[in-house]
């Protein structure tokens, strides 16, 4: 099977649990093999983001499009040195960088040192726990890359390791509708976040 062929959704899927169960499938297949984190994501983002764009619940109204699917990581796992960015000048910063998405340019950083952090990404990272936002505007710090954005899913990346666990960074949607994305959408993905951080090496 081509591999764009991996984000088509056979019409037999109705609900939203079968939708991400197909999802969750289907990107397992593309990690076949593949332990990089930046290919993996890359892949990752594609998926999820045509997929939802050919699934019912969210593809066929433009006006509920999901219009940005992507990854913020820590700085720590960028090659390139962390402060060489001039809006990053501060060693005491600690930032999540924008990774793998798909969707319109967003913010290259955020920022997430305790008490500087402000945002549904730096909330998902610094608590480890998943925020669904059914409507931005009532978030207090929500970071508005996209204007025409009105709510917003975070699940973050978490390594579970014996000696602690460690936060990688977050998978970020974003939806043009209010109340876009449900208690399914954010389980569903945070299978896939789970399956995300197994399948890379860090
Ligand atoms: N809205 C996010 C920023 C990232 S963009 O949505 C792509 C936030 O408040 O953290």
């Amino acid at each position: 099977m081509p591999h764009a062929d991996s984000s088509l959704v056979p019409e037999s899927i109705k609900t939203k649990t079968e939708f991400w169960n197909h999802v969750y499938d289907q990107l397992n297949s593309l990690l076949d093999g593949q332990r990089s984190w930046v290919t993996n994501l890359a892949n990752a983002s594609s998926l999820i983001y045509n997929s939802l764009a050919a699934f019912p619940a969210f593809g066929t109204d433009p006006t509920r499009a999901v219009n940005w699917c992507g990854f913020y990581l820590d700085a720590l796992f960028f090659p390139s040195p962390r402060f060489s960015t001039h809006a990053v000048s501060d060693p005491q910063t600690d930032v999540l960088l924008l990774g793998p998405f798909c969707g319109k340019p967003a913010c290259q950083f955020i920022n997430v040192t305790p008490g500087k952090a402000r945002g549904v990404c730096a909330n998902a990272f610094i608590r480890r726990e998943s925020v669904l936002v059914p409507d931005v505007d009532e978030y207090p710090g929500h970071i508005a890359c996209d204007g025409d954005t009105k709510s917003e899913v975070v699940c973050p990346l978490i390594l579970r390791r014996p000696e602690g666990d460690i936060a990688l960074g977050v998978l970020d949607l974003d939806c043009l509708a209010v109340g876009g994305f449900d208690a399914d959408d954010k389980a569903g993905l945070e299978e896939i976040a789970h399956l995300l951080v197994a399948a890379c090496d860090w």
